[in-house]
């Protein structure tokens, strides 16, 4: 027996993450692709007063990657001819023509953004947040797997994690407490309380999928080094053998067996 998956909460509809909060700074730009029937690419970008923002991943004067951009104070400026654009993705500033107020037409196409409970939301339809979950999570890290969502919720459902900072590293078989339509939560009891691990599934492909993982909060630094490793270990597992490997060498500095 390794999991209980008696609770499975549906929702959030509609409603992707993206990122860790913590991995979009103040004027921070970043490329997000989620996977559907038509796939988006999309740039998620935070304004200097903490905004968060995602427009199609498209400048609308001549298509050039708004990734590559930066961001001035509220808006986002395309890296090409420098077009600004604001949290609506109206342009707001064309700098070859600098005293024209640009029309309404020129607009960036705009999706709803969340930064709630530590993660980046994207939606693409409805734009109600109030079924987002409150896990309550500190961020510890992203990462692109080379597995569907699927597989890699069954592999989740196997693994243990590491709960002891003792010299003898300690394993702790961990189960599903929650599962929704975007995330679960693992649980894995050391001797004192229970550790939580908050798992975000962003679909990239059907055979890609990026994990945005956070641990409960006020975790030691050590500890929280452990399940970093244990997430580039759970990676690997997934990766190259399709099931885990749940013994721990502590003393070992690799990954992965
Ligand atoms: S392509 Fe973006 S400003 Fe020209």
């Amino acid at each position: 027996m390794n999991a209980d998956h008696s609770e499975f909460v549906e929702g959030p509809d509609g409603w992707i993450p993206v990122a860790l909060s913590v991995d979009l700074p103040e004027a921070g730009v970043m490329r997000a692709v989620i996977a559907g029937a038509q796939p988006l690419d999309l740039v998620v970008w935070r304004s200097r007063s903490g905004q968060v923002s995602a427009f199609d991943n498209r400048c609308p004067h001549r298509g050039m990657r708004l990734s590559f951009g930066f961001v001035r104070g509220e808006r986002l400026s395309c890296i090409y001819h420098g077009w600004q654009y604001g949290e609506d993705g109206g342009c707001r500033h064309i700098p070859a023509h600098p005293d024209m107020t640009p029309p309404t037409s020129i607009c960036a196409n705009t999706y709803a953004c969340q930064d709630h409970d530590g993660v980046v939301w994207v939606s693409k339809g409805a734009d109600n947040s109030d079924d987002l979950p409150n896990f309550g999570g500190q961020g510890l890290r992203s990462l692109s797997v080379e597995r569907g969502e699927t597989v890699l919720r069954k592999l989740l459902a196997e693994t243990h994690l590491p709960v002891s900072l003792t010299s003898d590293m300690q394993m702790a078989e961990a189960a599903i407490a929650t599962q929704t339509r975007t995330s679960l939560v693992l649980e894995a009891r050391s001797d004192a309380k229970n550790l939580r691990l908050m798992v975000h599934f962003q679909k990239i492909t059907p055979d890609r999928t990026m994990l945005h993982v956070q641990t409960s909060p006020e975790l030691p630094a050590e500890l929280r080094i452990s399940l970093s490793r244990w997430a580039e270990r759970f990676r690997w597992s997934a990766e190259n053998l399709g099931t885990m490997i749940n013994s721990w060498d502590a003393t070992s500095q690799e990954t992965h067996p």
